[in-house]
């Protein structure tokens, strides 16, 4: 197996990957029409589903794209034209949902909430109440990645339930890192990527989505044509094949980790990922940092941490003496306040947030930030 220089990634996705993913793309080629290649996939999907505890109701879309095409196919798939989408924003990918909309001209209300701070459900079933027989769909981010909030999912879905709308959920960085049950929480579309808490390689975007929900999405005049959730799906159903050339090699990088993820177990990972976050919390907060959301909204998959006061801190110079040291780190802008922002996804241990942690600390010793 090839070994190649280990970073730790920092940043929210793509993540970290072992080695044995990134090998698991050195393969022979391969025509994505054989059936070898169909069964792959078919397996990888079928994975996908039971990672998401949908194997009764669910089933899997996969795309050729980054996160946010996942996020277009089914935002511009399932809302019917003379619905609407009411989208909850309290970070820039709740935002980036209203654009995509705009784009399209599908339908929606926004409820907007100051980026770094809980939604008001209250607010939110107000709003279902004024547009009753209006909305179909309620659409929000899980890990709002922008700030590392967790917004609540069982509670915004027992709303969708009580005003009958179907969910959609932007798990992109929480899915495969923190329990989700599709089943259990009512989600009718659930989007995420290869990249991130699922530890593969960049290229793929997929769509759990409830089967009967997208049968129906047939009766909705398309909108789309690369993007179409039901398309994609039925073509993959009849021809085992992907509707469109996949990203092959990184298929086979899901496929291994995929394997690595159950084998590892939903539960070790999210207490993994967890214990990351404890570790570097209590560090950061020793050091005099202080955070930009409460710590009680924290999804304890990335934390958003206020720029030190010192006037000689510059994030590009710390980014750069702890990337040389193979650590990446990340920035984040929220209004007016600078914040940098620290990961804890991916093929990392808690010894690497030690590691990272004395580097972090001899740099701001070094330049007297504390
Ligand atoms: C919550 C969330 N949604 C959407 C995206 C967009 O994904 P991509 O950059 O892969 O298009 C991200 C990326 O970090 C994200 O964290």
């Amino acid at each position: 197996m090839k070994q190649v220089k280990r970073n730790i990634l920092l940043n929210p996705g793509p993540a970290t990957t072992t080695d044995t993913v990134k090998n698991a793309m050195v393969v022979s080629d391969i025509c994505p029409r054989e059936l070898e290649f169909g069964e792959l996939t078919l397996s990888v999907r079928n994975d996908l589903i039971k990672a998401a505890y949908g194997e009764k109701n669910h089933t899997c879309v996969m795309l050729t794209s980054s996160g946010t095409g996942g996020v277009e196919a089914c935002l511009t798939s399932v809302i019917p034209h003379d619905k609407k989408v009411l989208i909850l924003n309290n970070g820039a990918y709740g935002e980036r949902m209203q654009k995509i909309c705009d784009a399209y001209s599908v339908g929606h209300v926004d409820y907007n909430q100051e980026w770094g701070f809980p939604l008001d459900l209250n607010a939110v079933e107000k709003l279902l109440q004024e547009h009753l027989g209006e909305i179909s769909h309620l659409a929000f981010i899980h890990h709002e990645t922008t700030v590392g909030i967790l917004n609540p999912l069982t509670e915004i879905s027992a709303l969708s339930q009580k005003y009958k709308v179907e969910t959609i959920v932007d798990a992109m960085s929480s899915f495969a890192g923190m329990m989700i049950d599709v089943e259990k929480d009512n989600i009718h579309y659930l989007v995420s990527s290869s990249n991130k808490c699922i530890q593969g390689m960049a290229g793929i975007s997929f769509v759990i989505a409830n089967t009967k929900s997208l049968l129906k999405t047939g009766e909705i005049k398309a909108r789309n044509f690369y993007f179409n959730l039901l398309e994609n799906h039925l073509y993959l159903e009849r021809n085992k094949q992907f509707l469109f050339t996949p990203p092959v090699q990184t298929l086979y990088a899901l496929r291994q980790a995929v394997t690595e993820y159950f084998e590892e177990g939903p539960k070790n990972r999210f207490a993994r990922y967890a214990s990351m976050y404890e570790i570097m919390k209590k560090k950061v907060r020793e050091l005099g940092f202080e955070f930009l959301i409460e710590e009680k909204y924290h999804a304890k998959l990335l934390t958003a941490i206020m720029d030190p006061k010192s006037p000689d801190y510059s994030f590009n110079e710390m980014h750069d003496y702890l990337f040389e040291r193979g650590f990446t780190i990340y920035p984040g802008k929220v209004g007016n306040k600078n914040t940098f922002r620290l990961s804890n996804i991916g093929a990392i241990y808690p010894k690497d947030i030690e590691d990272f942690l004395k580097v972090f600390e001899e740099y701001l010793r070094i330049k007297k930030i504390i």
